[in-house]
Parts: C-alpha cells; structure tokens; sequence
C-alpha cells in the first residue's frame, strides 16, 4: 500500500507561544540563539511560561536519546491539537503529523497563518519532508495537507489509513456528496496498513492500526517515540471519545491495551490535549505513565469499567463545533470542496423536529 519508503531521527530545546492565531504570534524563549531569531523576525519575546491565553500558540523541541528523532512541536490553542514536525537532523529528512489549517466559523474564514508557520520553521531548518501523516479524519479541525503539500512543490505524500474508506463512504451519505467524490481513499497518496513500515533517516516508522475514536485511527511508532492521535490524552485528561460512527470503546480498548504491550520506556505523543486549569499545555508522556496514571484506562481498568464509563460518558457530549467543516475537508485528504458557481461550499445539516 506503502507508494514510497523515507527516512529520521531526535534533538534539541526551544519554545514559542502565540497570544492568538488572530492577534499574531509571541514567542517565548528560553534559548539565547532563538531569543536572537524571534528578534531578528521581529517577534516579541517573553521568558517561557511566562503567559499562555487559552488561544496560544506552542514551539517547542525535544531531544531525546541518540538515535532518536527531533520531535518539534507546535500547539495550536484554539483548537487544543498538536502538530509535530519529527525530523532526522542527519539526512534533514522530517514528516509532518496532523497539520492544522486555520478555520473560523464566522465568515467561514480560512487562514493559513500556522501552516505558514511550519513551513518557515522547515526552511529555516533546512528540512526535507518526504511525508504529511494524519493520525485520523479529525472532526474539531481542518487539515492543512494540501496547502503544504502544495507550498511544498506538490509532492509529497499525504498518508492516513486504509479505514479512512469506511470513513469516507459515512460521511459521503451523511453530506449527499456527489457521486463523483470518491470513497476508495485516492485522495490520499498513500492508505497505511497495520504493521506498514518506511524508513526516516535513521529511524524505523512503523503504522499501528489504533482504531477506536474513529476506524481509520493511526498511530506511528517512530524510533522509541509513539505520535498516538487521539488514541490516549495526557493521564490526567484520559482518552478521546468513541461516539462518532465507526467509532468504538470497545475498539479502543484493545487498541489501547496494545499500545500498552510496547516497552514502558516508549514515549507517547497525544494529538490534543486538554490541560485542565492551573496545568500548562503538555504532550509527553510514556507508556509505563500511562499504563499507571491515565485516568479513564490504568492498568487497574476492565474492558467493561473502561467500556461503561466511555459511553456513558460520550452519550453526554454535544458535537465539536467544527464537525461539519472539519470532515467535509478531512475525509478529502484536505482539498477544499469542489467549486460550485462562484464559489466553494459547505453543506450543514439542519436539525429540526419538524419538517415544513
Ligand atoms: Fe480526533
């Protein structure tokens, strides 16, 4: 299924942060050599931690042990995902995990402002990104896939799994779209399989089928670094729900129990998180932490306890509030819809206990 095999690797430590996506961005700078590019740019700057808004916007890097890839990070407020960019600092080689496109709903406004962002920082960094990975058809924002695809000369790979046809065949009915919209994944430029495997510099990247908040959920496992989606949040938050179709507590729990067999010392990666008050917003944890302090699924959790509280607790949760725009560009790799008269078009559906 692969079309194409790459290569990475891990390194160092900086951080920046955005007052809004509206308001422009603010770095935070805890690295002389940085401070010094945030002035050269024009940026304010501020000591790290100093002030993050609800609405801020993260850079930070990590290093981790030799051989392993540099892991940056780049946290999008609004929305509360996380975007990585992991890249070999040795071949320059670096994939892109869950970019966000900037969408408001009043407007219905698209800006590019944190895409642009990435791909500053990749030229600044002399990257070569041989992969775009979704970890799933996100329902709470807008991919940006395509406009970096774009940006980035057009072709580089865009990959999510093989269960996004399932996906897409729901979602098609659920937004009448034309017949023409095709439900085999060949927007995409690659459907990942379970146990796919290609090669980023140094490193092994190995796709891990992790069904459960929706069926095409992927999760990669590169060098000693799991990049989770939605799978698993920050132990005090939990896990994502199961409740949109296709999706499964059940699913979940195995595929959570499976990452759980992996080594403890694997670190985990969460596409969102939700810190509650008084926590800065965080992505890293490791398996052994999750395997003892995650709050909805420990070790000392059953598949009926876990199951029970999962949809007990969904059952009580409204829709996201970018569902429809989300999905609508998600389950087409990120195209914006077909051109229609003058325009590009989002379909809403509308609720109503009666009809007239
Ligand atoms: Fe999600």
């Amino acid at each position: 299924m692969l079309k194409q095999s790459h290569m990475v690797s891990h390194q160092i430590g900086v951080a920046a942060c955005g007052q809004s996506i509206l308001l422009g961005f603010r770095l935070l700078v805890h690295s002389p050599r940085i401070k010094q590019v945030a002035l050269l740019r024009g940026y304010p700057t501020q000591p790290l931690f100093q002030r993050r808004s609800s609405t801020c916007h993260l850079h930070r890097t990590t290093k981790a042990a030799m051989g392993s890839p540099t892991v940056h990070t780049f946290f999008d407020g609004v929305s509360s995902t996380c975007t990585y960019i992991v890249a070999d600092v040795a071949s320059r080689e670096a994939v892109i995990i869950d970019p966000v496109l900037g969408f408001t709903v009043e407007g219905t406004k698209i800006d590019t402002k944190l895409s642009d962002e990435l791909l500053a920082f990749v030229e600044e960094k002399q990257y070569n990104v041989v992969r775009i990975l979704e970890t799933h058809a996100h329902a709470d924002h807008l991919t940006s896939a395509q406009y970096l695809k774009l940006r980035l000369g057009g072709s580089v790979p865009v990959c999510i799994g093989e269960g996004i046809t399932q996906v897409q065949r729901t979602f098609a009915k659920k937004y009448a779209l034309p017949p023409s919209f095709p439900t085999d994944g060949s927007q995409f430029d690659c459907l990942l399989r379970d146990n796919d495997t290609f090669n980023l510099g140094t490193a092994t990247v190995r796709a891990i089928a992790t069904p459960g908040h929706t069926p095409d959920s992927m999760s990669f496992l590169i060098g000693d670094i799991l990049f989770c989606g939605d799978l698993l949040f920050m132990p005090d938050v939990g896990t994502a729900r199961c409740d949109f179709p296709g999706g499964s507590a059940k699913d979940m729990y195995k595929s959570i129990r499976n990452i759980y067999a992996l080594a403890e010392n694997i670190k985990v990666y969460v596409g969102h998180d939700y810190a509650p008050p008084g926590r800065e917003a965080s992505w890293e944890s490791t398996v052994a932490i999750q395997r003892q302090n995650n709050k909805q699924i420990s070790d000392k959790v059953t598949e009926e306890e876990f199951i029970a509280w999962r949809e007990g607790r969904d059952s009580t949760l409204g829709p996201p509030r970018l569902l429809h725009y989300s999905l609508q560009v998600n389950i087409a790799a990120g195209h914006l819809p077909e051109k229609e008269g003058d325009g590009r078009f989002f379909k809403v559906p509308i609720n109503s206990v009666v009809e007239f």
